[in-house]
């Protein structure tokens, strides 16, 4: 395997030059760049990623910790702050955590081992715990996404707070009289966000989500489905004409409960959800939702934390991105208020 000297050697400059072209640690000729760029690909010449971050204390990669990188909403953000990483030439090593501390603690173990530059961070349950555990980190820069306030360089989050009041505006216009909410666990950030945006909407427009049609889910798919047989369950002159579900994957089993009743959405029941991830606008009826700029806030996370590597200046604290409504027919005026038989 070349080496660097071999490299020197074949475009008649020392070692040292060759290294301040691969590092752009300091000034060096257009003639001798093209020279010893010429050498590197004649030789096949491969920098060793450890020889590099010895001699410039940098090792070009950004760790990630998620819950779960199978729910689609993840998957977006991580693609957003891996394409954040790849545009500034830094590399992305993706830990999942499952919010849970034992895994934490090795994950953390082998990223600083590694020796990242910087880590972003996505816990949805917000565990004190889990940041106490990022103190270990010392140095390392911590960007935080989807999480509640902690003390990093910078928090990035959907304004979900926003959110749920755009849910609660474009329910209110239907004139429904009961809507009902399924919620995501008491300890979910975003999820307590997003219900309090609701009901402030709910409340401007003289109504409100009683507490019968309150639902919790742990926000996945069969949470939302077992949720919603929960409204179902109740006396038909007591079911919600509308229910806001916290997160898209739990208003998909809230869908699959509501047919499986012999139901109709938008007819009998209006379905809506949020963070308009890929699958929503094929859902059976398409849904209705909230879009958060999931990849946005991943490649934001990604820009920030670099920007902080590199100048090592202060970010923004806190940075709030806007949502958006995505109309669809997951929600319509009900048979109900049409005098039709539920
Ligand atoms: O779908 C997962 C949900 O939990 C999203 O709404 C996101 O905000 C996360 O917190």
């Amino acid at each position: 395997m070349a080496t660097i000297k071999d490299v020197a050697r074949e475009s008649g400059v020392s070692a040292t030059t060759v290294s301040h072209v691969l590092n752009s640690t300091r000034r060096v000729s257009p003639d001798t760049v093209e020279r010893v760029e010429k050498a590197i690909e004649m030789l096949g010449y491969e920098p060793s990623g450890v020889a590099r971050a010895l001699k410039v204390k940098k090792t070009y990669s950004i760790g990630m910790l998620v819950t779960n990188s199978t729910n689609p909403f993840f998957a977006e953000v991580i693609h957003g702050v891996e394409t954040g990483c790849f545009d500034q030439g830094f590399s992305l090593i993706l830990c999942n955590t499952d919010d849970v501390l034992d895994k934490l603690v090795v994950h953390l173990r082998a990223l600083m081992m590694k020796r990242i530059d910087g880590l972003v961070v996505m816990t949805t349950n917000g565990d004190p715990q889990f940041f106490k555990r990022l103190e270990a980190l010392k140095r390392t820069p911590v960007v935080a996404i989807d999480t509640g306030d902690a003390d990093v360089v910078s928090v990035i989050n959907d304004d979900s707070l926003l959110g749920g009041r755009m849910a609660g505006n474009y329910l209110a216009s239907f004139g429904f009289e009961r809507v009902g909410c399924i919620t995501g666990p008491a300890d979910h950030p975003r999820s307590r966000e997003r219900v309090a945006g609701l009901e402030a909407a709910l409340q401007t427009s003289g109504t409100k989500v009683p507490a019968n049609l309150r639902a919790v889910s742990d926000l996945t798919v069969q949470g939302g489905y077992l949720a919603m047989q929960e409204l179902l369950r109740l006396p038909a002159q007591e079911r919600p004409d509308a229910v806001f579900a916290c997160n898209d994957l739990s208003a998909m089993g809230a869908l699959c409960a509501i047919h499986e009743g012999g139901l109709s959405v938008p007819g009998d029941i209006s379905v809506m959800g949020y963070d308009d991830i890929e699958y929503a606008a094929f859902m059976s009826p398409p849904l209705t939702t909230i879009r958060q700029p999931a990849f946005e806030l991943g490649h934001r996370a990604a820009k920030v934390l670099i920007d902080h590597l590199k100048t090592g200046e202060k970010a923004q604290r806190t940075m709030l991105l806007k949502p958006e409504l995505m109309e669809r027919s997951s929600v319509g005026t009900s048979n109900r208020s049409k005098g039709c038989a539920a």
